[in-house]
């Protein structure tokens, strides 16, 4: 890109992204009215009547000629036969004034239509300052179409303004208001708000947003609180696509296939990686499994965290990425999401281990779940017994060498003419029980109960 082209570029990118509690960025612009009208002030460009090519006056007028227009609508389609609870509308014939209203809109659009191509030569030059402005719409579309479109414009700048102000007001945001690194810093998903851990690749103009909002059920993200609402009043999902795999009580995990559910798939990436420091899959899902662990309540089965997992490892991992909702941490859920990861593999027959690198918190995770894999193994061995770690590995689907890493962790592990010697020590044995017995009930009843999965493995299916 050209230097002037860059310039233009960053210029644009400031004024939409830096956010002055005070002063709308737009130069010449005092910060008087608001797009929506009904405002005595703005201070984002969304929301300036001269980045619009209004004036605030203008704005004042068109508000109160629309809500003359919406009260008079109002009225004329109260007189309408009453149809708003019935099922199948297309069965209901539309009253006079219905009638007499669509075919206003459809002259409207059509008189747009037939001068098309003459307004389109008429729209002015806007080389002057194409970041200061947005481009003249007025021809572009019939009045009753451009009409609608301002409106929405309007709604969500009045949104996007008390959105920010309410970050601003809880400290969300730095001092003048800007989210300086450029990363989503919180987003709402369900019940919850939270704060996120790193960026993730969401769309740029996403990226800009201090706060994203997030369909907890079908995971579409959103620009802001009034669109999710709208969205959650329509939106049909209430669990994850794909199979319910295994249901024990509330907790379900649901397999999903990359290929045949992209775009869920692809948005749980971008949510897991606020999450994951290092992971690169975002796009290019197809050849991953997830698998996505559920809690139900009386309104729907709620993410508390899921795994990834390739359709075809060639290291034979079995677990790619793994998250655990921050809102769920620490809970149990992990171990019990790794739980299930060897599960599937006893069930494929093999042996795996989680894609590396790990994080600290996965390998905290892991850790811990290979430990209490072996000292239960050898908690239940009896006093005679061999210990092979092959034997540890097949009953367990643990790889080999993460057994042996752990057992050298636990420092119960001797190499001793070129043979690696279990030394089972009976004291860390017994701590580790007595740490089992003492774990809160709600921790001990999140394990995985095996008969309760349904599934083959691909090749059997
Ligand atoms: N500090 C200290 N210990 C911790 C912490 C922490 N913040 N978090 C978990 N642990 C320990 C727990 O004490 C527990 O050990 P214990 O049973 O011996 O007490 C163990 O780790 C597992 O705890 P869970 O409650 O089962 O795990 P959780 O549900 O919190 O999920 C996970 C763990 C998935 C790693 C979660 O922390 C997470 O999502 N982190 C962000 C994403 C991430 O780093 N994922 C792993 C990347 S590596 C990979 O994907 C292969
Ligand atoms: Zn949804």
């Amino acid at each position: 890109m050209d230097e002037t082209g860059s310039r233009l570029r960053k210029r644009k990118f400031a004024q939409s992204y830096h956010v002055d509690m005070k002063q709308c960025p737009i130069s010449g612009c005092d910060s008087r009215g608001h797009l929506m009208g009904r405002f005595e002030r703005h201070f984002t460009l969304a929301a300036c009547p001269i980045y619009h090519n209004l004036t605030p006056e203008r704005c004042k007028a068109n508000h109160e000629a629309n809500e003359r227009l919406r009260k008079d609508q109002a009225a004329e389609l109260g007189k309408a036969t009453p149809h708003h609870n019935t099922r199948n509308q297309s069965e209901v014939e539309p009253s006079p004034n219905q009638v007499k209203y669509r075919k206003k809109v459809q002259k409207s659009r059509e008189n747009h239509a037939a001068g098309s191509s003459e307004n389109r030569k008429n729209l002015p030059d806007r080389e002057d300052d194409p970041g200061m402005r947005e481009p003249f719409l007025n021809h572009i579309a019939s009045q009753y179409d451009l009409n609608l479109f301002r409106q929405a414009q309007a709604l969500a700048s009045e949104g996007l303004e008390s959105e920010l102000e309410r970050l601003h007001e809880s400290g969300l945001l730095a001092q003048d208001g800007s989210n300086p690194d450029r990363r989503i810093k919180v987003i709402e998903i369900g019940r919850y708000e939270m704060d996120t851990w790193y960026s993730s690749p969401y769309p740029e103009e996403y990226v800009q947003l201090p706060k994203l909002f997030i369909c907890e059920f079908c995971l579409k993200f959103m620009k802001s609180s009034t669109i999710l609402r709208r969205h959650m009043a329509k939106c049909v999902w209430r669990h994850p696509p794909g199979d319910e795999i295994y249901r024990k009580g509330t907790i379900s995990v649901f397999e999903v296939d990359g290929k045949k559910n992209k775009i869920y798939s692809q948005n749980l990436c971008l949510l897991a990686k606020l999450f994951l420091d290092h992971k690169t899959l975002y796009y290019d899902v197809e050849p991953f499994l997830f698998y996505v662990m559920t809690e139900a309540d009386l309104t729907g089965c709620h993410m508390v965290g899921y795994f990834s997992k390739e359709k075809n490892s060639f290291l034979n991992y079995n677990v790619s990425c793994i998250l655990t909702m921050p809102q769920h941490m620490r809970k149990g859920f992990g171990k019990m999401m790794i739980d299930f990861s060897y599960l599937l593999s006893r069930k494929e027959g093999k042996t795996g281990s989680p894609e590396r690198p790990l994080s600290d918190l996965g390998l905290l995770s892991y850790r811990s779940y290979w430990t209490d894999i072996i000292l239960r193994y050898l908690s239940t061995l009896a006093a005679s017994a061999d210990l092979v770690i092959r034997d540890i590995s097949q009953e367990t689907a643990v790889h080999p060498a993460d057994i042996v890493s752990t057992l050298q962790a636990l420092q119960m592990l001797k190499y001793w003419k070129g043979k690696h010697i279990i030394l089972k020590k009976q004291d860390i044995i017994d701590t580790w029980v007595q740490k089992q017995s003492k774990r809160p009930a709600e921790f001990a009843s999140r394990s995985i109960d095996p008969t309760c999965l349904k599934w083959l493995p691909s090749r059997q299916k």
